[in-house]
């Protein structure tokens, strides 16, 4: 077995799963390309069971992947590995997941099923399983809380079936490190089988030890690790994608193993995510928050003057984070923007890039001194361009502390027309624009979270918001950037709206 740590990412399928963290297909398809450029081993590209949406986004993927091997999630039943056989099948390299629980809480409760009828399901399932793929993985759910004597035998059981893949999920982020350390001891000990498999760790981060569980299973024989990006996922979320690698990377003196990740795409994949689904990361957060490599004290900041090492154990740069003032001014022509955009990573298509380069002639006006950070907020967004049903053509508000907010909405359709309408409101700009836009779409929304920073500091800073729109049973994102707070938080529930109706359209296809 070759000596890297298989990484596996399920940030489109356990990931996903967190509240606020839905994408649509576009979204996932592009986060799938950024995953793949990451040099992730494989991704869970969902659970094609689930809805025909699932299926739909997990095929595309599966078809679009050059690198990565593609994984669908499947309960041990057979319409769920039918579904994802179908869904994974054109991938270049395929491989279906499939789980069962065999703690006895979730046996007894939740199944209903005795240890011997979960281990006969599990057998049947995996050779069932086999008949359409070679690579399979078998899930224990709840495994760092199964009886570990039901635990071995259930494993060579499903690898004498075929499994290839063993995976040990800490389900409900229960262990200890040392604990769940012993545990894949345990494991490599008692199955006899074990060595035709690799065993793989999934570790929730319930009560903070996701990354610490899958580091110390990695230390005692595991070779391939779950994460997400960021982070992301059920309840508090899996461990962390990008501390996993940064961790072994680091301190490959001490884990002695590394990955195939390319991390100068780290700090990219990372801002996309929280792009898309509009859930930004903790300043403090390991790796790619805000702060994780600023050096704010003054005791600090000389160590790192006069050796870097001092107080940094890793580069920004080693993570693809890079900040060089933008030499680019109101001048500048559209290829030397370009060559600015392409040298940051971003692959924009023809349409999104005459977008950008247009709010980048605006913001150059306007704004003094235009940062890498600024070009980011103008451009993560636009790799995911959807139909826009929906576009602001102009606003005009009246507003003051002492007389009620007055906004003047035009907007223009796809099919070219104007709509246009006034609102009055006691309170405020925001609150009377996405009245005039509600009516003039004709739906009420409901704003289930508006969330507004500043792209850089200063007053001339750009503002960024993004909004969640509830409709019915379902929740939209959507994003926008203006050096006018009014004008982004506009932008920001047309996006969503049009996310919205890009989805219902999509969903009327199928
Ligand atoms: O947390 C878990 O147990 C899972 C399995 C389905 C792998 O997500
Ligand atoms: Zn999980």
């Amino acid at each position: 077995m070759s000596n890297f740590v298989r990484i596996f990412d399920t940030t489109l399928r356990d990931g996903e799963q967190s509240p606020g963290c839905s994408m649509n297909l576009k979204e996932k398809l592009e986060m799938a390309h950024q995953l793949d450029r990451l040099g992730v081993d494989i991704m869970e590209a969902g659970f094609a069971i689930a809805s025909p949406g699932d299926f739909a986004s997990v095929k595309s993927i599966a078809k679009e992947m050059k690198n990565s091997c593609v994984a669908s999630l499947a309960r041990a039943l057979i319409k769920d590995i039918d579904a994802a056989a179908e869904a994974v099948k054109a991938a270049k390299f395929p491989r279906i997941h499939t789980f069962i629980a065999t703690s006895d809480i979730h046996m007894a409760y939740k199944l209903k099923m005795t240890p011997e009828q979960v281990l006969n399901q599990a057998v049947e399932m995996v050779k069932y399983a086999k008949k359409y793929c070679s690579d399979i993985e078998f899930s224990a759910e709840d495994a760092s809380r199964t009886n570990p004597a039901f635990l071995y035998r259930i494993l060579e059981a499903v690898i004498q079936a075929g499994a290839t893949t063993v995976n040990i999920p800490d389900t409900v982020g229960y262990a200890a490190p040392e604990e769940y350390a012993a545990l894949i001891r345990g494991i490599k000990e008692n199955v006899p089988s074990i060595d035709k498999a690799i065993i793989s760790v999934h570790c929730h981060n319930d009560l903070g030890l996701g990354v610490a569980n899958s580091l110390a299973a990695l230390k005692a024989g595991a070779m391939q690790i779950e994460c997400t990006v960021n982070g992301i996922g059920e309840r508090a979320g899996n461990s962390a994608l990008e501390e996993i690698v940064m961790n072994l990377k680091t301190r490959k003196d001490y884990y002695g193993i590394d990955t195939r990740i390319n991390t100068k795409e780290i700090y990219k994949t990372s801002k996309l995510l929280s792009s898309i689904t509009g859930v930004r990361v903790q300043p403090n957060k390991a790796i790619v928050g805000e702060n994780a490599f600023a050096h704010e004290s003054g005791i600090h900041q000389h160590g790192m003057l006069a050796n870097k090492e001092t107080y940094e154990i890793m580069t920004p740069e080693s993570i693809g984070l890079t900040e060089n003032k933008l030499v680019l001014g109101k001048h500048s022509g559209r290829h030397a923007f370009e060559e600015k955009i392409v040298s940051m990573g971003y692959e924009l298509d023809e349409e999104a890039l005459n977008k950008a380069f247009e709010q980048f002639k605006v913001l150059a006006d306007k704004k003094k001194e235009i940062t890498d950070r600024d070009l980011e907020a103008l451009v993560c967004r636009k790799v995911v361009s959807i139909p826009e049903a929906y576009k602001l053509d102009r606003f005009v508000i009246n507003a003051g502390n002492t007389i009620t907010t007055t906004s003047s909405m035009r907007l223009l359709t796809k099919t070219g027309h104007v709509l246009e309408e006034v609102v009055s409101s006691y309170d405020g700009p925001i609150d009377a624009s996405y009245k005039a836009i509600d009516r003039l779409v004709g739906k009420k929304f409901m704003l289930e979270d508006f969330v507004i920073n500043s792209v850089t500091g200063g007053t001339d800073a750009q503002g960024e918001v993004n909004v969640k729109i509830r409709n019915k049973d379902k929740v939209y994102n959507g994003h926008g950037v203006s050096m006018d707070i009014v004008e982004a938080s506009i932008l920001a529930y047309i996006s969503a709206i049009n996310s919205m109706i890009y989805d219902q359209d999509e969903n009327g296809k199928r």
